[in-house]
């Protein structure tokens, strides 16, 4: 099995055909392939591997070097997409293969963290990936918006469509990766896509000058449905702007959807507000987010609170090895020596626990590691629990 990196130009005639036939309606028109043209460009600084036999392209995927906030620390993270196998070459282990050099290099070349959209959870759950939770897409009516439109609040909001108004919602993208836990975005190359397809509206919240709330929405049809992307707000008065000017579309349209991280309660953002709360987790074509630690490293000096244990690592090509994690000074310390309750855990398990999706008491009942109560006491005050919220979507 030959595997090999694909220089930019050779993607149009080898990956895009083979991830177009996995993701896409096929066969494909001519105008879909000629538009790969179009889209080489977005991927110019990815890591595209293939795996070749006799000549032909049979197997592939791709790291896109992103960036990643990991409780406050803002991190370099392989986000993977593209895997795609040739039908014919398939359950002969190519993916494995890929996955294990894709991996291997994006971790040697500085990127700690991973992360992906898996077709399947399980699949990846052997590569160490943990889930993440998936964002909630909120319906409701403007006509439920109405006490809104008589509210005094600071601040104003800008409209303009995304490709006027794109530096300003990557700037506060950029201020939302530094802030949130969890949330990723794209390098540039990637994210001027964006700008460039220019097929949405934006809207930003300012306060004192500075931006502190974003959404990029469409509207599909008079008397039909807002379309929102993610809701992005720094604090209630951005989102009472967003929404604010949201409630002007009652004439307009009868439903607004938006995503919001997992930890909003849209129930409680307005009294009378009839709203649907929904996230679908389904196989194939609707998953929640997956992601893993590529090295122990990228736990050192994280916010931590003050506990102390042994973690052995195990199952893992990537961790490995016995680690004493302390957070008595309130960061996370790597250190070998000293007695502490041990626990033994997956790259799955100390994913979970890193990125805060997980009790350790779950890390034991899912089999993704072996905490007695002990180092479970620990681990909890090492590692509360947290909502990552990943926003790129890939
Ligand atoms: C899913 C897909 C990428 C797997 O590729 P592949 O080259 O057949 O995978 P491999 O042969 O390397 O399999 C690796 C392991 O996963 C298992 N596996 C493969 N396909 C699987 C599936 N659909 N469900 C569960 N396990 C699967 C294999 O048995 C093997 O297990 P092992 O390590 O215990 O032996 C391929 O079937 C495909 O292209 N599907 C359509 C596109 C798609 O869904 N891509 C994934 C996007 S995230």
């Amino acid at each position: 099995m030959l595997i090999r990196r694909l220089a930019a130009e050779e993607r149009l005639t080898t990956s895009f055909p083979l991830q177009a036939y996995a993701f896409e309606a096929s066969p494909l028109t001519r105008e879909r392939v000629e538009a790969f043209h179009r889209y080489l460009p977005y991927n110019k600084g990815n890591r595209t591997l293939v795996v070749e036999e006799d000549g032909e392209t049979c197997a592939a995927a791709s790291a896109v070097p992103m960036r990643q906030n990991l409780r406050g620390a803002v991190l370099p993270m392989a986000g993977v997409a593209g895997v795609a196998t040739h039908p014919l070459a398939r359950r002969k282990g190519h993916v494995r293969a890929l996955l294990h050099q894709l991996l291997d290099e994006m971790r040697d070349g500085g990127h700690p963290l991973t992360a992906l959209y898996p077709f399947r959870a399980s699949f990846y759950e052997k590569f160490g990936y943990v889930g993440l939770p998936r964002a909630r897409t909120v319906r409701f009516s403007p006509a439920d918006l109405g006490p809104l439109l008589r509210a005094e609040l600071p601040g104003t909001v800008t409209w303009e469509r995304i490709g006027a108004g794109y530096d300003r919602f990557r700037s506060f993208t950029e201020r939302c990766l530094r802030e949130r836990h969890g949330f990723a975005i794209f390098p540039d190359f990637r994210d001027v896509g964006l700008r460039d397809r220019d097929d949405r509206w934006l809207l930003t919240a300012t306060i004192d000058g500075s931006t502190v709330g974003a959404l990029t929405y469409r509207i599909d049809d008079h008397g039909g449905e807002l379309v929102g992307d993610d809701l992005l707000a720094t604090d209630p008065y951005a989102r009472a702007l967003l929404l604010q000017f949201l409630a002007r579309h009652v004439d307009q349209v009868e439903r607004i959807s938006l995503q919001v991280p997992a930890d909003e309660l849209p129930e409680l953002w307005l009294t009378d507000l009839a709203v649907h709360v929904e996230a679908r987790v389904a196989r194939p074509g609707s998953s929640a987010p997956m992601a893993r630690l590529l090295t122990v490293d990228a736990l050192a000096g994280l916010p931590a609170g003050p506990g102390r244990v042994r973690v052995e690592l195990v199952g893992d090509r990537w961790l490995a090895g016995t680690h004493l994690l302390d957070g008595a000074t309130g960061h996370l310390e790597l250190t070998s020596g000293g007695p502490a309750p041990t626990a033994t855990l997956t790259a799955a398990g100390l994913s979970a626990l890193a990125y805060g999706v997980l009790d350790p008491a779950e890390v034991d009942v899912r089999g993704l590691g072996d905490v007695g109560p002990d180092a479970a006491v620990e681990l909890r005050r090492l590692f509360p629990r947290a909502h990552p919220h990943l926003f790129a979507d890939f």
